[in-house]
């Protein structure tokens, strides 16, 4: 049933014997948030219209008048002339409403064998087809931009840290390669949920499908929907493809997250291993030597508030019964922002990721503290004999022998080290390297500049 367009100071429809009070007018409007989906609502439209004519439900004429109106809609909405009216509640009313003044009779038939409730339904899935293809083409330009980092420093050697100490050395190109992988699952995480975004509620009505000889297929084709929605009662209440979405997107931050928990750390002058451009950074009111990661502190910030609206979405559709509930009005907001956060930090990451220079020397000095080749020393044993185990204990004693002399493993003398174990030899020394004991890691996912470079052809290849 077409609810009649209620106008100000009027009741809903001829159902109600009085208007709602203004403060819950403001309450259950959302045209101040869903007009965002506009262009969506209008696609969404023409295509049900021109099936209702097609199907000879509606006549061409009434058909052709919607066209008209609709363009002209769509013209008055980019001008910024169109009159967005609370009273009318939300999107989808308002242009309706504006439908009907311009081309008469036919507009008020455009709502024939639909509901709002499919109608949304339908209006979210196109936004949200359209920003998962923007966010994977973001995410291949930060994989692209990561990837040309690491390429530059496919051999610059830097400490790979376990719980924040010194590890084994890596190469810095490794390191920006693992996060090219964790932008690569989310791209693959966004198209897989896409599939499932990509299918049409339209036919649906209001929860039960409609009288009238409807062909779902044909709205579908045109829309490009790969598929329809295969019950009505779901079609109209689900919005389980939005949460997928949330939590796609939720990762992506935590991964964005803990990328800048990295270069924060990294930019402190008492690491100081690279520096972020200017461009990218802020000053202090009262600290005039201060340079501030603005940037990357307010990703990590932001992923918080990404996880809040999955939280959000998922407590919105916990407790609703089949099928639409007003609850899911509140699902706009929360994606609405989830979608601009992901968008905007993508984009400024990928233009960030050009912007940061790397310091080679601090990395290198760093490396050579912390003991990091001390695994190096205990494989070379193993590979003299030794069982894993005692080797590991065997220079477990030289590194405490070591922490005690404030030396490094490869400052001590090979009579020193035969004194942890004689199957030390002369050939030790080239283990005990940085450069050594990363260019030995060399196979599918090590450390070694080769390998680095061979997933770096591979990565690029995908993506090309
Ligand atoms: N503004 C509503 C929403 O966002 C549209 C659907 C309203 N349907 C209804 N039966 N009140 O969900």
């Amino acid at each position: 049933m077409t609810a009649q367009l209620s106008k100000k100071g009027e009741a809903w429809s001829a159902r109600f014997a009085e208007p709602v009070s203004d403060l819950v007018k403001r309450y259950t409007a959302s045209v101040f948030f869903d007009k965002r989906l506009a262009t969506f609502d209008i696609e969404g439209s023409l295509a049900h219209a021109e099936m209702l004519a097609h199907q000879q439900i509606i006549s061409a004429t009434d058909y052709a008048d919607i066209v008209r109106g609709m363009t002209q809609i769509r013209g008055e909405i980019e001008a910024g002339s169109f009159e967005w009216l609370l009273d009318l509640e939300d999107v989808h009313l308002n242009i309706e409403k504006r439908l009907t003044e311009l081309v008469g009779d036919a507009g008020k038939r455009l709502h024939t064998g639909r509901s709002r409730n499919d109608q949304v339904a339908t209006d979210i899935r196109l936004f949200l087809r359209a920003a998962i293809d923007d966010i994977c083409h973001q995410l291949h330009a930060l994989r692209t931009a990561l990837l040309d980092l690491a390429e530059q420093h496919a051999d610059t050697i830097l400490p790979g840290f376990t719980h924040m100490q010194v590890a084994q050395p890596i190469t810095f190109g490794h390191h920006m390669l693992a996060y090219v992988e964790m932008f690569g699952r989310d791209s693959e995480r966004m198209r897989d949920c896409r599939r499932r975004v990509n299918r049409l509620p339209l036919g649906a009505a209001a929860l039960a499908g409609t009288t009238f000889p409807i062909d779902r297929e044909r709205v579908a084709h045109t829309l490009g929907f790969e598929d329809v929605c295969h019950n009505s009662l779901d079609a109209v209440s689900d919005r389980d493809f939005a949460i997928e979405f949330c939590a796609a997107a939720a990762l992506v931050m935590t991964h964005i997250s803990r990328m800048s928990e990295e270069l924060v750390i990294w930019m402190s002058p008492r690491v100081g291993f690279i520096d972020i451009a200017d461009r990218f950074c802020t000053g202090s009111s009262i600290m005039p030597q201060k340079k501030n990661p603005d940037v990357p502190e307010l990703a990590r910030g932001k992923t918080g508030r990404v996880n809040g609206h999955l939280i959000a979405l998922l407590t919105l559709m916990k407790g609703q019964p089949l099928a639409y509930n007003k609850d899911n009005q509140e699902d706009k907001e929360p994606l609405f922002d989830t979608v601009d956060t992901v968008i905007d930090t993508l984009r400024i990451f990928a233009d960030m990721a050009g912007g940061i220079s790397v310091k080679p020397q601090a990395m290198r000095a760093a490396a050579l503290q912390g003991y990091a080749t001390a695994t190096d020393l205990a494989d070379y044993l193993v590979k003299k004999g030794l069982p894993f185990r005692d080797a590991h204990e065997a220079v477990a004693r030289a590194v405490r022998h070591c922490v005690d002399q404030e030396c490094d493993l490869s400052d001590m003398s090979l009579a020193a080290l035969q004194a942890f174990s004689p199957l030390v030899g002369e050939d030790v020394f080239a283990v005990l390297t940085l450069e050594g004991s990363v260019a030995a890691r060399d196979h599918i996912g090590g450390t070694a500049p080769q390998q680095v470079r061979k997933a770096i052809e591979r990565v690029r290849k995908q993506l090309a």
